[in-house]
């Protein structure tokens, strides 16, 4: 079972259960054309996110780590008229294509970029009172999961959804003595969902076009 099988089993459930229209195609084409890397969600994974978000009747959104803006179109396209959606990049190179391929998408309105290392961004929603957020997408840089969960924690509500990406990591998140920090960050992160009475979680292992490794999901409890 190889990374040929996960990407064809991958085309097979993207072209029968997930289309991607032209604002999502050329939000891709754009990232790549610009040099972005080529680690945005997989379509099947950006419409899971849409699920999740109307599942919960989502209107506002939190998003860390914009990138190219593809995850911010999936998931802001499950918000309602007055939905809102705060995405944070620190690349402002990254921002910028984001920036495009959202207006492009039409959802220039409700998309709100901010520029800058989202630790940097995230208390000043706190400082801004910014209502709670819904939903938490969590895809930036490993190394502040952890904090970036703590954050999550002071800007959401009870019955708030956190979900993670990339916790699994081609199975290196069981290496305890790993040296790579993402690993570490991931493992810190994991810990703390543990521990954190306020939050109850589960992770799932992933294959697909993107490799092996998987998401957390947390509900912030009552
Ligand atoms: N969510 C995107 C992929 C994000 S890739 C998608 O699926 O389409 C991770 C992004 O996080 C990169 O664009 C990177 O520049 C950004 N990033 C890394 N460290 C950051 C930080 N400290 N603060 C904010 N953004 C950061
Ligand atoms: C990386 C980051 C991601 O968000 C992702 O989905 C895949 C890889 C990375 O930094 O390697
Ligand atoms: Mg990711």
């Amino acid at each position: 079972m190889t990374q040929a099988l996960w990407t064809a089993v991958d085309d097979y459930l993207c072209q029968h259960l997930v289309t991607e229209d032209d604002a999502l195609t050329q939000a891709l084409h754009d990232s790549r054309a610009a040099g972005l890397p080529d680690i945005a969600v997989a379509p099947n994974q950006g419409k899971m996110l849409n699920l999740f978000a109307r599942l919960i009747g989502a209107k506002r959104i939190l998003e860390i780590g914009t990138l190219g803006g593809y995850s911010t179109i999936w998931l802001a396209r499950a918000l309602p008229e007055d939905g809102r959606l705060v995405t944070c990049e620190y690349n402002p190179k990254h921002a910028d294509v984001a920036e495009r391929n959202i207006a492009r998408a039409g959802l220039a309105k409700k998309v709100e970029i901010r520029i800058g290392p989202a630790l940097h961004s995230l208390p000043l929603l706190q400082a801004q009172e910014h209502p709670p957020f819904d939903l938490v997408f969590i895809d930036a840089d490993k190394q502040n999961n952890a904090n970036y969960v703590q954050w999550a924690l002071k800007l959401t509500r009870p019955g708030s959804l956190i979900i993670v990406d990339n916790v699994v990591r081609g199975g290196r998140v069981i290496d305890a003595d790993s040296q790579d920090e993402m690993v570490d960050g991931v493992r810190r992160m994991n810990e703390l969902l543990a521990a954190e009475p306020r939050l109850d979680a589960t992770a799932i292992q992933t294959v697909g076009t993107k490799g092996y490794d998987g998401f957390a999901l947390a509900l912030v409890r009552a």
